[in-house]
């Protein structure tokens, strides 16, 4: 067993890390305040190939593991969560979703321009009364010989106005349940398909999430992922792979947090020394670093898993559970050690902690992933 990275993987470590500060920090405070979408800095994440890191190169990818990416995710979500989101989100669900289950024409029209990052990609399964339960779809995609007829409502989707391309898992045969759900690529600018208000959020605020509205969007068969009925199995095998991204993120979240909290333990004074002399602090500190070391730990075993051609439903969401429950508790610490000025914007860790919230919902809330994880156990 090596623990230690590759040279390549230090690489991709340093090149994240230093778009990081480079790019993403400075406006980051500002693009949370305003919600603003980070446009310019997602093109140019796109230009250095990390929107479709683990795509063939024959379709304009980067060519690299999983490893790789998470590797790119945890340096990317220390700074920028809003960010790093968008390129989980084109990354494991949309570009692998294509990538895997798509056609050759499917993966020449729509993916080599995801994977450049020329285009951004939405996925987009949660309904009003269907986010956990992802089998109750009310949003309907008729069959019409040569076409569906797609209408309902989609919601809290992430890229909701900034993508170009939209992987929609829609019902098609209500009396079949899971096995009558389908994916359907759906375009902006298809007549009837509307995008709905931004939400405003708690955290992540500089990414872009929207309900989309479908009425009467005519979808062309082609534009079917798999065969008929493989909608649900392609959403939940899509989700296992963006858990890992989601780990990932939270893993740097909470990390971004620890780091920041170290920094101003060993230069803010009180007492007469470095409060990172106390006990009270230095306790902390030491927790942080231990539950960030097992949560690496647990996000590189499910990439490994997914680079090895493991199973990595389990490992995947016990990564996700677990690093976002660290970056909750990492976050609320940081703010702590902190003090006043963890209340305060400038100092950065009052919006990692709004932003680790996300970790424990999105692409699964922490219940769903123990639904995941106890069934696995249980079936073995
Ligand atoms: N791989 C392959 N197949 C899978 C699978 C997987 N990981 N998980 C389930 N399936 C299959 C099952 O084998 C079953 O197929 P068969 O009937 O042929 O055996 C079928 O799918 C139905 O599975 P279940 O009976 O387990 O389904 P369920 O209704 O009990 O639900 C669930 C399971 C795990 C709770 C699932 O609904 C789920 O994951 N829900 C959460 C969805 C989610 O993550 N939503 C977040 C939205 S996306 C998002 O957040 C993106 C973003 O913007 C960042």
């Amino acid at each position: 067993m090596d623990f230690s990275l590759s040279e390549e993987h230090q690489m991709i470590q340093q090149a994240a890390r230093d778009f990081a500060q480079n790019e993403l920090l400075p406006g980051v405070i500002e693009r949370d305040d305003e919600q603003r979408f980070p446009a310019e800095q997602i093109k140019k994440l796109g230009e250095l190939g990390f929107l479709g890191m683990m795509v063939d190169p024959k379709y304009n990818g980067s060519g690299m593991d999983t490893m790789s990416y998470v590797i790119a995710m945890e340096e990317l979500s220390k700074v920028d969560a809003s960010a790093s989101v968008v390129v989980s989100v084109n990354n494991s669900l949309v570009c692998y979703g294509l990538e895997t289950y798509g056609t050759e024409e499917q993966k020449q029209k729509y993916l080599t321009k995801l994977a450049s990052g020329e285009v951004i990609g939405a996925f987009c399964l949660s309904e009003p009364e269907a986010g956990s339960d992802a089998t109750s779809q009310k949003t309907t995609a008729i069959d019409k010989g040569d076409h569906y007829v797609l209408n309902g409502t989609k919601n809290w989707i992430t890229n909701g106005s900034s993508a170009e391309v939209y992987l929609v898992i829609a019902q098609t045969d209500k009396e079949k349940g899971h096995k009558g759900i389908n994916a359907l690529i759906v375009e902006k600018g298809m007549p009837g398909f509307e995008i709905g208000p931004k939400e405003n959020k708690l955290g992540i605020r500089g990414s872009d999430t929207h309900s989309l509205n479908f009425n009467d969007v005519i979808v062309p068969k082609e534009n079917r992922i798999g065969e008929d009925g493989f909608g649900f199995k392609f959403a939940m095998k899509t989700l296992a792979g963006g858990r890992i991204g989601i780990a990932a993120q939270a893993l740097g979240i909470a990390a971004g947090a620890y780091e920041l909290a170290l920094k101003y333990s060993k230069e803010r004074k009180a007492f007469g020394t470095e409060i990172g002399n106390h006990q009270a602090i230095a306790f902390k500190l030491a927790d942080m670093h231990t539950q960030i070391t097992a949560a690496r730990h647990m996000v590189y075993k499910a990439a490994w898993d997914k680079d090895n051609g493991q199973n990595y439903d389990l490992s995947g969401a016990m990564a996700k559970l677990y690093a976002s429950e660290v970056a909750m508790e990492t976050a609320v610490e940081a703010v702590q050690v902190h003090g006043g000025n963890g209340f305060v914007k400038d100092y950065h860790v009052e919006r990692l902690m709004r932003d680790a919230k996300i970790t424990q919902i999105y692409e699964g809330t922490s219940e769903i992933q123990k639904i995941v994880i106890s069934r696995s156990i249980l079936k073995s």
